[in-house]
């Protein structure tokens, strides 16, 4: 077994969303129609990039202030904290987390979304900000709005915020995203229902109100696994 590979077995694809689904129509432009090819990971994949920024402004992590504008955004102030973890239940400190978003009413700050809900002036949509010692990472921001799509007729998506995060090295790297308890969206959700039923709730944050803090906003708590570091392996 290569140096530390160990740290990274296999993905368990139960767990996983399927990369071609029927229902998620998009997928069946960028699936794999081949099966995967196993290359072993090499020394610089597995101890690189390394931690990217070593230092970050702490008004990144503050969406309802980003946008340098001296005014507050619509919308339903959340704070949305959790720890980020390594599949052995380590802390993984120094990881940068990335989110963007839609504001209250459902619309990106950008030029492909074009749909019928008011850009708010105030909101980027966009934060990112580092672990700490113990893994935890901490947003304040707007509550994201349900916004229409074109996978399916009256296709809504629920409220839900992107994540990008990066662990010890690239191959813990996550992109996926996080949805609000209680939506009944949620069940129509052809993204949602992409990943195994038993695998949804991981994906659905939780109200906390021990995390409002004295910010006047709503706490939902989150957690994240980054693939690696299962167990050390009987050879070496
Ligand atoms: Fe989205």
């Amino acid at each position: 077994m290569a140096i530390e590979e160990h740290r990274y077995l296999p993905r368990d694809w139960a767990g996983e969303p399927r990369p071609d689904d029927s229902d998620y129509r998009s997928t069946a432009l960028r699936a794999p129609s081949h099966d995967p090819v196993a290359i072993p990971l090499t020394l610089s994949e597995i101890t690189g990039p390394g931690a990217l920024p070593t230092e970050l402004d702490p008004i990144e992590a503050d969406l309802t202030a980003n946008a340098g504008t001296d005014g507050e955004p619509i919308g339903e102030r959340i704070i949305v904290r959790g720890r980020v973890l390594d599949e052995g239940g380590n802390a993984l400190p120094d990881t940068l987390v990335e989110i963007w978003q839609a504001n209250a009413a459902g619309r990106y700050r950008h030029q492909v979304d074009q749909h019928r809900a008011p850009i708010d002036p105030h909101f980027i949509g966009a934060g990112r900000c580092l672990t700490d010692a113990d893994g935890v990472y901490r947003f304040l921001t707007i509550r994201p709005g349900a916004y229409p799509w074109a996978n399916d007729v009256n296709a809504w998506r629920p409220s839900h915020l992107h994540f990008s995060l990066f662990g010890p090295a690239l191959p813990s790297r996550l992109v996926t995203q996080m949805y609000f308890p209680g939506d009944p969206l949620h069940a129509q959700d052809a993204i949602l229902n992409a990943v195994p039923a038993e695998a949804r709730p991981l994906l659905i944050a939780s109200y906390d109100p021990d995390l409002s803090e004295s910010e006047w906003a709503l706490g939902y708590r989150w957690d994240i696994v980054l693939r690696g570091s299962k167990s050390t392996p009987e050879t070496a």
